[in-house]
């Protein structure tokens, strides 16, 4: 059949590359910018760190928030003596942080919370914020930028590349030229990176790279300030389909297996306001089916439902039942394209997002401007709302009839 021949295709783009890649190298100044304080006795600074880590109020680049409330604390700003106060070192920061005294002496408003540090962990963050300049405009030079790409699927590149410039009319933005590079093993002189398998977004992003648009699913716990996709994540998938059931259904909905791996599912019905029967049987009418492997066990426990299930399950061959089937698409920009190879329709469309976040992020690009770039770019012609949900732009789901 059509249809499945269709959704194994994206299936292929979701298991491309598997390889798990090994966590990078702790960095404990940029641990400390971003909420993590480890192994420290001061429990109470870690939680506040926790809570109200620098980068939340002062950006990802240290540059300050554009309201403004927030200062540039980058090693450039802090080591310029201003009218107001002298230049930082490690031993003055350290101490500000801690006394909400700034260099020189001048208080600082209660807007600016308080963390005490250990000496060496404020010189750890002193030197961090000294290389977060450089770190922020990795893969950017005055003429030209450069992204790699991590897939090598056959077409992925030259596809990504034409949308790309479809979307920029030609190679340039804001002066620099795009650079769209298969990315090398171990290089970090990259802006982003695009198109990763979803099992290394973590060790990519616990360096500070950006990650566009990974191949399969994202849980939808990622930060969006490092990771962003076009397809919905898991969490947003249980909780559109939740919506969808809780209108569609027409009567007792069941989920299976039983247990503890639809808890997840369950607390989204609920939310959804309806409750899962605790379990399937001859009333169930609506059956959502995780693993394909229990098809057959769920067709047999519910023999008058619907079966819902999601297209990664979609089992081979046959089904074993003439049951009404539907099938959940989490990828309908994917599957609704004209296009018979669906990883050039991923590459096609990540190329024109790509496009419209480069045109927003303007001239002085940082990787944090880049990702700050989502929630205010055009790209409602694509289906995609980044600032009403971040992480995706997406929470739209497909319902496929297979029978
Ligand atoms: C809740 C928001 C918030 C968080 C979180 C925060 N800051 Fe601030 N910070 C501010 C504000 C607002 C000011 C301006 C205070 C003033 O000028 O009176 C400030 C001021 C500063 C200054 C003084 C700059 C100067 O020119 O004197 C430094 C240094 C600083 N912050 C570093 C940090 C570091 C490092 C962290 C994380 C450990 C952090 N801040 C977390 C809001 C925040």
């Amino acid at each position: 059949m059509r249809w499945r021949a269709e959704i194994r295709g994206i299936l292929c783009v979701a298991m491309l590359l598997g390889a798990e890649a090994r966590g990078q190298g702790a960095d404990p100044g940029r641990a400390i910018f971003e909420g993590q304080l480890e192994g420290t006795r001061t429990p109470a600074t870690a939680a506040r760190l926790a809570r109200l880590p620098c980068l939340s109020c002062h950006g990802r680049d240290g540059l300050g928030t554009r309201e403004g409330r927030a200062p540039p604390i980058d090693g450039p700003a802090l080591i310029r003596a201003t009218p107001e106060r002298p230049a930082y070192d490690a031993e003055s920061l350290t101490r500000a942080l801690a006394t909400g005294q700034g260099a020189g002496g001048r208080a600082l408003s209660q807007l600016m919370p308080r963390y005490a540090l250990s000496p060496d962990e404020g010189r750890a963050l002193f030197d961090y914020l000294g290389r977060l300049p450089a770190e922020q405009r990795r893969g950017v030079w005055p003429e030209r930028l450069r992204i790699g790409v991590a897939t090598r699927a056959e077409g992925y590149l030259d596809a990504l590349r034409a949308a790309l410039q479809a979307r920029l009319g030609g190679t340039q933005v804001h002066g620099r030229t795009v650079e769209l590079v298969p990315m090398a093993a171990g290089e970090t002189d990259l802006l982003a990176i695009v198109a990763p398998p979803v099992s290394q977004v973590a060790s990519v992003t616990a360096a500070g790279m950006p990650v566009l648009f990974p191949l399969g699913q994202l849980s939808g716990a990622e930060d969006p300030g490092l990771v962003r996709d076009f397809l919905p994540s898991a969490a947003d998938v249980r909780h559109s389909l939740a919506r969808h059931l809780a209108e569609a259904a027409q009567g007792p909905v069941a989920a299976w297996p039983e247990g503890e791996r639809n808890d997840a599912f369950a607390l989204a019905m609920k939310l959804a306001g309806r409750e899962v029967a605790p379990r399937a049987g001859e009333e169930t009418a609506e059956l959502v089916v995780f693993d394909a492997a229990d098809l057959g066990a769920a067709i047999a426990a519910a023999p008058r439902a619907r079966l819902w299930i999601d297209w990664r399950h979609v089992p081979e061959g046959p089904l074993p039942s003439d049951r009404p089937l539907i099938v959940v698409i989490d990828a309908p920009a994917l599957v609704e394209a004209p296009e018979r190879a669906l990883r050039t329709r991923h590459a096609q469309i990540a190329g024109a997002v790509l496009g419209e976040i480069l045109k927003e992020a303007g001239r002085d690009l940082t990787r944090a401007r880049l990702m700050t770039a989502f929630e205010t770019a055009w790209t409602g012609d694509l289906q995609l709302d980044y600032a009403a949900v971040p992480l995706t732009g997406t929470e739209r789901l497909l319902f496929f009839q297979a029978q």
